[in-house]
């Protein structure tokens, strides 16, 4: 059997650790590094899939949490699968309800079997296992699934990380047993241990063992540093296989994409951009800009002089602010294009610096302008 998933590397980049790839997907063949926007209840807020192609995005989340609760995955695989129901014919990747469990329910048991919590929208209660993740992912039919991983906090005892990661692998195996379709979904699983060198070493070891078509990297961007962040992921990612891909999950500042990807990160996913983006928070060449701001009343230039997006292309800071001001919704949809559109740019560019081999002169250069200090 084909896995439905392949990773092709094309050039890793001379100075880092930067990989330039092709995720072949079974809705397409697309270019990593890559940002994917995230679609928690199968939309990406505020933007229609006609807007995600023209802007560039190739593969989109969805949340296997949220559509368990609401409309349930029998109703979309009766559509047909998510990709039909919501209208996108190129990727989609799931995460597998168990990061949403530990970051929305506070009231969870966590056994071998799997989570009991609550929903705190109606208290009822509810279970999650390995296997009922799976089942939930088989309907609704993504690309790609996630493993169901229990997401530590950071800063967490090494003796609690050390049985978190052994569940989280025997979950994972017990998730790949479960797996349906592998012929046409790619489970990924995820590699957790918090920030010590020798759990994600076991924890890397034992998903490797178990050969999954890519790999994600879990329990970081969880209020850590970014120093922190970096150091792990450098330890890490050379633990993976060369020729699967490796998915950082939950990251998406133009900082962190930039050096994920110098140590060797394929993919990355973050609300950030639409989050921010509905409160009028902008993302630019030069930093945030909160577009509300007075500055910006009679300010006519575009959101980011150096964006050529359609947002960019068509509308004024002063119209944007005035549409916030006025609550009206096309404001919380343009900054949010635009906010999107400015990380698949910047990926663009980072594709385009690994092919020339100037990814740190790239780095430099976007961190001099966005205001961070780049070392
Ligand atoms: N999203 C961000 N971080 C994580 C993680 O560690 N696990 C899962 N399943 N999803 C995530
Ligand atoms: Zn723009």
């Amino acid at each position: 059997m084909e896995p439905a998933i392949k990773y092709r590397l094309l050039k890793t980049e001379k100075h880092t650790g930067a990989r330039l790839g092709e995720l072949i997907t079974p809705h397409g063949t697309f270019k990593t590094p890559m940002f994917m926007p995230v679609g928690t209840q199968a939309t990406v807020k505020n933007i229609s899939p006609d807007e995600l192609d023209e802007m560039g995005s190739q593969v989109i989340l969805a949340n296997t949490y949220h559509l368990w609760l609401q409309p349930g995955p029998d109703l979309i695989e009766e559509a047909g699968g998510l990709h039909k129901f919501m209208n996108w014919d190129k990727g989609i990747l799931t995460d597998s309800g168990g990061f949403q469990v530990w970051s929305l329910s506070k009231h969870r048991k966590l056994t071998e079997e799997g989570v009991h919590f609550r929903n705190e929208i109606n208290g009822d209660q509810l279970f999650l296992s390995p296997e009922k993740a799976i089942g939930i992912e088989n309907k609704l039919g993504p690309d790609i699934m996630m493993s169901l991983d229990e997401c530590p906090p950071f800063f967490e005892s090494y003796d609690y990380v050390k049985h978190s990661v052994e569940r989280t692998s025997r979950w994972a195996e017990r998730g790949l047993k479960a797996h349906a379709h592998p012929d046409y979904q790619g489970l990924f699983g995820i590699v957790q241990g918090a920030g010590y060198e020798d759990l994600r070493r076991q924890s890397a070891k034992d998903l490797v063992n178990l050969d999954f078509p890519g790999y994600s990297i879990g329990g970081l961007s969880v209020g850590e540093s970014k120093e922190e962040m970096n150091r792990v992921l450098a330890f890490t990612t050379p633990l993976l296989p060369e020729n699967k891909p490796r998915y950082l999950m939950g990251v998406g500042t133009a900082d962190s994409l930039i050096d994920g990807v110098i140590r060797g990160v394929d993919m990355f996913d973050c609300v950030l951009p639409t989050r921010i983006g509905r409160k009028g928070t902008c993302m630019t060449s030069r930093g945030r800009l909160v577009v509300k701001n007075a500055a910006y009343a009679h300010d006519f230039g575009p959101l980011d002089p150096e964006c050529d997006c359609y947002v960019c292309r068509n509308y004024s800071r002063a119209y944007i602010r005035h549409l916030f001001k006025a609550d009206e919704y096309f404001g919380q949809r343009l900054a949010s294009y635009h906010n999107l559109y400015f990380l698949h740019n910047l990926m663009k560019r980072v594709r385009q610096a690994i092919w020339d081999d100037n990814l740190l002169e790239l780095r430099e250069s976007v961190f001099e302008k966005y205001g961070y200090n780049a070392e």
